[in-house]
C-alpha cells in the first residue's frame, strides 16, 4: 500500500479500538471464572480472535454480538481438551499467557503459530514454569509447543526477563495451583492481569520492596464472573498522536484511552519532546485508568530516553522513532534489546526503513540513534515490514510527511488495528 504526503493535517475526534492486552485478558479470565461475563468494546483484531477461538476450542460458550461478547465461564478446571492443535497466528501474548494457563490444566495441548511467532522465544516462559513442575514435550525454545498439562506446585520465582507476558503466564499457572506462589519482578511491566484478576475476586496481593515487586497468588480459589468495558488502546492511539504532532494544522481528540501508569511511557516521552498533549478527564474504568487526550501539531525537540522507559513503552519505539525523525535535534533511545524479539526484529527494521527514507539512523549495541533532517530524500520507497503491524502503521505515518512510501504486507495491520486505513484516511491521512 502507498502512504502519501498529506495536506490539511490530521483532525477530529478519532475512535480508537479496544486495548489489545486487556482484550486478551478479557477472554482468558472470564473463561475460567464462574458465571456469565459481558465484555464491551473487545478488540476484534486477528490476535484477539485467535485467543477467542482457542477458548471456543476448549469448550467455552462464547456468544458474539458486534462489539459485545458474553462468556459463560464454568470455573478454573472447566476447560476441555481441544480436538486439534491451537493455532495462535502472530500473537505472542496468546502464546505466553496460554502456555502458563494450560501447563496447569489436566490435559495435553499443542500450540502453534505463524512464521513470525514460531521464531519468537518460548524458553522465557517454559523455564520459569518448570520451577512449578511444568512439563513440555518438544521444548526446543520455540513453537510448536507440546504442553503436558498437570497439577503444578507452588514456588517462589524471580522473573528474569522484564515481560508482562511472562509474568501473566506465570500468574495464570499459579491461579490454578494449590498454595501461595510468589513472583518477584525487578522491572515494572504492564499490570492488566493483576488488575483484572483482583476484580474477579482472585486472592492476589502485591507488595513493593525497594525496586522489587512481590506478587503473591493464592491458587485454586474460584473466580467470580464480572463485566468488563475494554478501554481504548494507547498503543494504537500513538500512531494518531504522532501523526497529529508532526503534521501542521492538526488537532485531534481521543476519548477513553487507557493510561495505565505501567503503559504510559509514550506520553511521558512525547511530553519530554515538547509535544502539545493535554490529558484530561482521568477516571477509573473496569479497574483501569482512562482519560481523554487532546493533541495538536507541535515543534518537537530531540530527546534521550533511558532503558527504564523501555518497559513502559516497549511497543511504541517504531512510532516514536518516526516522531524523532521530525524533531529539531537528534534523539537517542537506550536499552532496546527486547525489540529484537518482537513480531519482527524491530530495532533493525526501524533502522533499515528510516535509512531508506533518507534519515540518518543507527543502532549501537541496544541503543537507537536518530539524526533528523529538515528535508528527506527517499533512497528506496519500499518499506520492509516482515509482517509486523506496528512497523507498517508507523511508516504509514512517516508517509504523511515524505509521501509515496510503498509499504509491504499491510494485511499485518489487522493483527492489532482492523480499519486503521479507513480511520486514518477519514481523519485526513492518505494511505491507499
Ligand atoms: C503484552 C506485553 C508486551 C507487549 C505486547 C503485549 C501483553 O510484551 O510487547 O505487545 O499484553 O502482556 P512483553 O511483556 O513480552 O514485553
Amino acid at each position: 500500500m502507498i502512504a502519501d504526503r498529506i495536506k490539511k493535517g490530521i483532525n477530529g475526534e478519532i475512535k480508537i479500538p479496544g486495548d489489545k492486552s486487556i482484550s486478551h485478558r478479557s477472554i482468558i479470565i472470564p473463561s475460567i471464572s464462574n458465571g456469565i461475563s459481558e465484555i464491551n468494546n473487545l478488540l476484534m483484531s486477528d490476535d484477539v480472535l485467535h485467543t477467542l477461538n482457542a477458548f471456543k476450542l476448549m469448550g467455552v460458550n462464547i456468544e458474539t454480538y458486534n462489539n459485545k461478547i458474553l462468556i459463560h465461564g464454568k470455573g478454573l478446571n472447566s476447560l476441555k481438551k481441544p480436538s486439534q492443535n491451537i493455532y495462535l497466528g502472530n500473537s505472542g501474548t496468546s502464546a505466553r499467557l496460554l502456555t502458563g494457563l494450560l501447563a496447569s490444566q489436566p490435559f495435553n495441548t499443542i500450540i502453534e503459530g505463524d512464521k513470525s511467532l514460531s521464531s519468537r522465544p518460548m524458553g522465557r516462559i517454559t523455564k520459569p514454569l518448570k520451577i512449578m513442575g511444568a512439563e513440555f514435550n518438544n521444548d526446543n525454545g520455540t513453537l510448536p509447543l507440546n504442553i503436558i498439562g498437570k497439577e503444578l506446585h507452588k514456588a517462589e520465582i524471580k522473573i528474569e526477563v522484564p515481560s508482562a507476558q511472562i509474568k501473566s503466564g506465570l500468574i495464570l499457572a499459579a491461579i490454578n495451583t494449590e498454595g501461595t506462589t510468589t513472583l518477584i519482578e525487578k522491572n515494572i511491566t504492564r499490570d492488566h492481569t493483576e488488575n483484572m484478576l483482583k476484580s474477579f475476586g482472585a486472592e492476589l496481593e502485591i507488595e513493593k520492596k525497594g525496586i522489587e515487586t512481590f506478587i503473591y497468588i493464592n491458587g485454586k480459589k474460584e473466580l467470580e464472573s464480572s463485566s468488563i468495558d475494554v478501554p481504548s488502546d494507547l498503543s494504537s492511539s500513538a500512531f494518531f498522536i504522532v501523526a497529529a504532532l508532526i503534521n501542521q494544522n492538526s488537532k485531534i481528540l481521543l476519548k477513553n484511552i487507557n493510561i495505565n501508569p505501567t503503559r504510559d511511557g509514550i506520553l511521558r516521552a512525547l511530553l519530554k519532546m515538547g509535544a502539545k498533549i493535554n490529558i484530561k478527564n482521568k477516571r477509573n474504568f473496569s479497574g483501569e485508568i482512562v482519560a481523554d487526550i487532546n493533541v495538536e501539531h507541535s515543534e518537537l525537540k530531540g530527546c534521550e530516553l533511558g532503558p527504564e522507559l523501555a518497559k513502559l513503552m516497549i511497543d511504541e519505539y517504531p512510532i516514536i522513532a518516526v516522531a524523532a525523525a521530525f524533531a529539531d535535534s537528534p534523539s537517542i533511545f537506550r536499552g532496546l534489546g527486547e525489540l529484537r524479539v518482537k513480531e519482527s526484529d524491530r530495532l533493525e527494521l526501524i533502522r533499515l526503513n528510516l535509512n531508506r527514507c533518507g534519515c540518518d539512523c543507527k543502532v549501537v549495541n541496544d541503543d537507537l540513534l536518530i539524526k533528523p533532517s529538515k528535508k528527506y530524500l527517499v533512497k528506496n520507497n519500499k518499506i520492509r515490514t516482515d509482517f509486523d503491524h506496528r512497523i507498517a502503521m508507523s511508516f504509514a505515518i512517516m508517509g504523511s510527511k515524505i509521501g509515496n512510501l510503498n509499504i509491504e504486507d499491510t494485511d499485518a495491520i489487522n493483527t492489532s488495528f482492523p480499519n486503521f486505513n479507513y480511520i486514518y484516511n477519514n481523519a485526513g491521512g492518505n494511505f491507499w
